[in-house]
C-alpha cells in the first residue's frame, strides 16, 4: 500500500506516522511519500527524518520518501491524505489579524479568515485532483486541509473526485468527553453527529437504548462547565438554557456563533497582546521542530498535544483502515449528504456519522433539525456554497455575497473593505481573482 501525504512538512506528520505504526498489522504499507513545496522544504526534511526514525524504531521496513515533486509522488498511490496550508502560518496570521483590526472575528475556519483560507486552498485541491486523475485514478483522497468541509465539497462537486472523504478531530474530542462523563467505554455508547464541519451537533445513547443526550447536557452545561479539550478554542461557557432548549449537543466551534460577542472580545484582547492563535502556534511549532531535530527522538513528543488538531491521526488512520479492510467502522466524516440530513441539499457535503465501507462512507439518517438549529445550518451551507463558487470562478460578486451571508461578518462598507484588504494581502495565492 502506498500512502501519499500532501503538506508532509506539517508538524502533525509524526502523529500520522504514529497512527499508521499502531495499525501496522491491518495495513500492508510499503511506502509513505511526504510531499511539500519549496517554502516547506526545510520543515519537510526535519519532520521526514523524524518519521524515518519512528518507522525504524518500530522495526518496520516502510520506505519514507520526501519530495517536492507531487506528480512523481502520486504515481500509483492508494491513499492521498492532505494537510497543507497555502501561505503557511504567515497567511493564517493575516486571516486572523485583518478582520480583527476592523472589529470582526478573525479565525482560521470561521468568519472572514475561514473564507479567505478557502479561496487560497480550493484551487490547490483542484490541481491535486488533476494530477491524481493522471497518476492514481483509483486512489482515495482523505482531506484534512481546512476549511475541511468546504475543501471536501469543492473536491467532490467541482473536482468530481467521488472518492474524497473529509475529516476533523473535533468529533473525537466530543466522544472522549462523553465517555469520561458517562464513565463508559466507546463500545457501550452510540453517537450520532450531523451538521457541517465545525458546525455540527450530536446525540448519544447507551447500550440499554436509553438516550443520554440530556444527561450529558446537564453534566456539561450545568454548574461546572467541563471543556471538550480543544486547546485552540477559548472555553467560554455556553448558555445552559440555550443548549437545553435545543436538546442536542453543540460542538466547540458553535461558541463563535452562540457567543459571538464574548468570543470576539476575547480574540481582540489576544490580538492587542500580539497573541493571536497564529502567533501562539508559531511558537509551539518552533519548539516542536527543535525537538524533531534531535536524532535521539523516535516517538511523537507530548508537546504535540498543544496543537488544536492533536489526535487527528486516529481519524485518518481509522478511515484508511476501514476502507482498506471494509471494516464498516462508524466514523464522523464530511461526505455527500445523500438525504441523511433532510434540511440540507441532497448532493451537498455534510459532516455526519457514517459507516465506512470499502466503497466509501454511507451516512446514517439524522432526519430534521429543530427550527432553532435548522435556520443557522441552512444559512451556513448556503454561505459555504457561495464561498466555493467564488473560490472556483474568482467571482468578486460571489465573494462579497459570501461575506454578506456569513453570520460573523456585519454586512456593508466595512465588510467590503475587509474583503478587499484580504484579497490584496493574499494576492500571491489567489490567481483566480
Ligand atoms: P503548516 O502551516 O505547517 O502547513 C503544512 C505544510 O503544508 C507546510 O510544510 C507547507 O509548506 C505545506 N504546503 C503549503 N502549500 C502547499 C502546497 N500547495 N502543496 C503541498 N504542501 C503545501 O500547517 P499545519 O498547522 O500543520 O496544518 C495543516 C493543515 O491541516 C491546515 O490546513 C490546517 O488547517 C489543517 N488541520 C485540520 C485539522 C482538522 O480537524 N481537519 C486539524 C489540524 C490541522
Ligand atoms: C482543531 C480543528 C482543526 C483546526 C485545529 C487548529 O480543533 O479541528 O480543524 O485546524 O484545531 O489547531 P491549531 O493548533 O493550529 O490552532
Ligand atoms: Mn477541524
Amino acid at each position: 500500500m502506498k500512502i501519499v501525504t500532501i503538506g508532509g512538512g506539517s508538524s502533525y506528520t509524526p502523529e500520522l506516522i504514529e497512527g499508521l505504526i499502531l495499525r501496522q498489522k491491518k495495513l500492508p504499507i510499503t511506502e509513505i511519500w511526504l510531499v511539500d513545496i519549496e517554502d516547506g522544504k526545510e520543515k519537510l526534511q526535519i519532520v521526514g527524518e523524524m518519521a524515518r526514525r519512528m518507522v525504524e524504531a518500530a522495526g518496520l521496513n516502510w520506505q519514507i520518501r520526501l519530495t517536492l515533486d507531487r506528480k512523481a509522488a502520486l504515481k500509483d498511490a492508494d491513499f492521498v491524505t492532505t494537510q497543507f496550508r497555502v501561505g503557511l502560518l504567515e497567511a493564517r496570521q493575516k486571516d486572523e489579524c485583518i478582520p480583527l483590526s476592523h472589529g470582526y472575528l478573525g479565525q482560521e475556519t470561521n468568519g472572514a479568515g475561514g473564507i479567505l483560507k478557502a479561496f487560497r486552498t480550493i484551487p490547490v485541491i483542484l490541481d491535486i485532483i488533476k494530477d491524481m486523475r493522471e497518476q492514481c485514478p483509483e486512489a482515495w483522497l482523505v482531506n484534512f486541509t481546512n476549511p475541511a468541509g468546504m475543501v471536501t465539497e469543492a473536491a467532490i462537486r467541482y473536482g468530481h473526485w467521488e472518492k474524497t472523504i473529509g475529516l476533523c478531530n473535533v468529533p473525537f474530542s466530543h466522544i472522549e468527553q462523553a465517555k469520561k462523563i458517562l464513565n463508559q467505554p466507546e463500545e457501550s455508547l452510540f453517537f450520532k453527529f450531523a451538521g457541517l464541519n465545525h458546525f455540527h451537533w450530536h446525540r448519544v445513547w447507551d447500550r440499554h437504548g436509553k438516550e443520554q443526550t440530556r444527561a450529558l447536557i446537564d453534566a456539561i452545561y450545568g454548574q461546572h462547565m467541563q471543556n471538550e479539550g480543544l486547546t485552540n478554542i477559548h472555553q467560554i461557557p455556553f448558555y445552559p438554557e440555550l443548549v437545553r432548549h435545543l436538546s442536542i449537543l453543540p460542538c466547540g466551534y458553535h461558541r463563535y456563533y452562540y457567543l459571538e460577542e464574548q468570543m470576539l472580545a476575547h480574540s481582540v484582547t489576544d490580538f492587542k497582546a500580539y497573541a493571536t492563535r497564529a502567533e501562539v502556534v508559531k511558537e509551539t511549532e518552533n519548539r516542536l521542530f527543535e525537538l524533531y531535530k534531535n536524532p535521539d527522538l523516535k516517538e511523537k513528543p507530548e508537546e504535540l498535544a498543544q496543537r488544536g488538531g492533536a489526535h487527528y491521526s486516529d481519524a485518518a488512520c481509522d478511515l484508511i483502515e476501514s476502507i482498506h479492510n471494509d471494516s464498516r467502522k462508524m466514523m464522523v466524516v464530511s461526505t455527500r449528504n445523500n438525504g441523511a440530513l433532510t434540511d440540507l441539499p441532497y448532493d451537498s457535503i455534510a459532516e455526519v456519522t457514517a459507516v465506512i465501507t470499502s466503497h466509501g462512507a454511507e451516512p446514517l439518517n439524522w432526519g430534521t433539525f429543530p427550527p432553532a438549529a435548522r435556520g443557522m445550518l441552512q444559512v451556513m451551507k448556503a454561505m459555504e456554497q457561495t464561498v466555493i463558487e467564488a473560490a472556483v470562478n474568482g467571482d468578486y460578486g460571489a465573494a462579497l455575497h459570501a461575506f454578506t451571508i456569513n453570520p460573523l461578518i456585519r454586512a456593508g462598507e466595512t465588510a467590503k473593505q475587509v474583503l478587499d484588504q484580504l484579497l490584496y494581502a493574499h494576492k500571491k495565492y489567489l490567481p483566480q481573482f
